[in-house]
């Protein structure tokens, strides 16, 4: 057995925590960077949670809501600028994927003198400023991880920055700031979620440790089928969903995603579907094409969620998301040589060469 384990993430569960533990916000200098999106913050109560505590701790701050959903490189160096003018201590993200990869970016550019591509094509050398993360979905891992995915014109997809020192220093996870979620998003993060436990599960990257968070993931995840088909989001359902994101998280840590990543990126960026949405539509042939390579394994998902037959699984998921889009054979030409270009291809439990990808897009999207 051989492997590498750094999760340096000091996480804090369960209702209140915000505010039980206020005291850990004060350990971070008096300035601070929130970083959020347009409207999550408020809605959840998180952000007048924190504002709180900063103001009673005597801590200043800003906030920079403009981030959008898929942070584009752009929208991180506004927020960088406004951390290195006032001089910020510490980034506290709040909201969902999208605030919480922004913040990485932030709080990395705010130290280092480069500009915001240079994220994903070296890397950082000063460490980032501390990097608080208070998630206001369920799903996408992020919460833990040191991934931070940017969406990049120059590459015309989306790109996953990565650095030791983009941990989050600490994260809260309150399952009652997700309670205001539409269904909407509440399915498909954590139908993301899920895809977050089977990839790392199935990755040739797996290991004994990863694979007890991918089950522990996956056996909570089981629990929340049914709430899930009929849209009744208790209080219960949604501690549960935010605890299976958080096991998928830990999953990712350690293994990394696989192709349905890889080839969700460009229905993302070219055909404006959500992330979870797009990386569903893959679930079904993903799982029929590594079947030869890992059919124990895939078995065992299957029987964990309590379902027969891989068809009885992407049956439920695709009536629980949105349409697929139109798309045509030029354009899974090219998203398949961009799915190509992400490192998480290489982590397929099955080799996977451009024309396997070219067959899974058509099936999925011709059929
Ligand atoms: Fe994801």
């Amino acid at each position: 057995m051989k492997f590498t384990l750094y999760m340096p993430t000091k996480v804090f569960y369960g209702k209140n925590c915000v505010k039980e533990q206020a005291k850990e916000f004060s350990a971070f200098g008096n300035k601070a960077l929130i970083v959020t999106g347009k409207s999550s913050g408020k809605k959840s109560g998180a952000l007048k949670d924190v504002t709180d505590i900063l103001i009673s701790l005597s801590i200043e701050y800003w906030v920079f809501d403009k981030v959008e959903n898929n942070p584009s490189l752009e929208t991180v160096k506004k927020g960088s600028i406004i951390a290195k003018a006032n001089q910020v201590s510490v980034i506290i993200a709040i909201g969902g994927g999208s605030p919480i990869d922004a913040a990485k970016a932030i709080a990395a550019l705010s130290v280092n003198n480069i500009e915001p591509i240079e994220l994903l094509t070296t890397s950082i050398k000063i460490p980032s400023l501390p990097i608080i993360v208070i998630p206001t979905t369920a799903g996408t891992g992020s919460e833990v991880t040191p991934y931070s995915i940017l969406t990049a014109k120059q590459f015309n997809t989306k790109k996953n920055f990565y650095s030791p020192y983009s941990f989050p220093t600490i994260t809260f996870l309150d399952y009652k700031y997700t309670c205001s979620l539409p269904d909407r998003v509440t399915i498909d993060t954590a139908f993301d979620a899920f895809s977050h436990l089977l990839e790392s599960y199935l990755s040739n990257k797996c290991t004994k440790q990863s694979a007890i968070y991918a089950i522990e993931g996956l056996k909570v995840f089981a629990n929340c089928l049914l709430a899930i088909d009929e849209r009744k989001f208790t209080d219960n359902i949604r501690d549960q969903l935010l605890y299976a994101s958080y096991m998928g998280g830990l999953a990712i840590t350690l293994t990394g995603t696989t192709i349905i990543h890889a080839m969700g990126y460009s229905l993302t960026y070219y055909k404006a579907l959500s992330h979870g949405h797009a990386n569903t539509l893959f679930i079904g042939e993903y799982l029929r094409f590594n079947n030869q390579a890992d059919k124990e394994k895939i078995e065992n998902v299957l029987k964990i969620l309590k379902f027969s037959a891989i068809i009885d699984l992407e049956t439920y998921l695709l009536k629980n998301i949105g349409k697929k889009p139109t798309i045509s054979q030029e354009e899974i030409n090219k998203f398949a040589t961009l799915a190509m270009t992400q490192g998480s291809v290489k982590n397929n439990p099955r080799v996977i060469k451009e024309s396997d990808i070219i067959k899974i897009y058509q099936k999925v999207l011709l059929r």
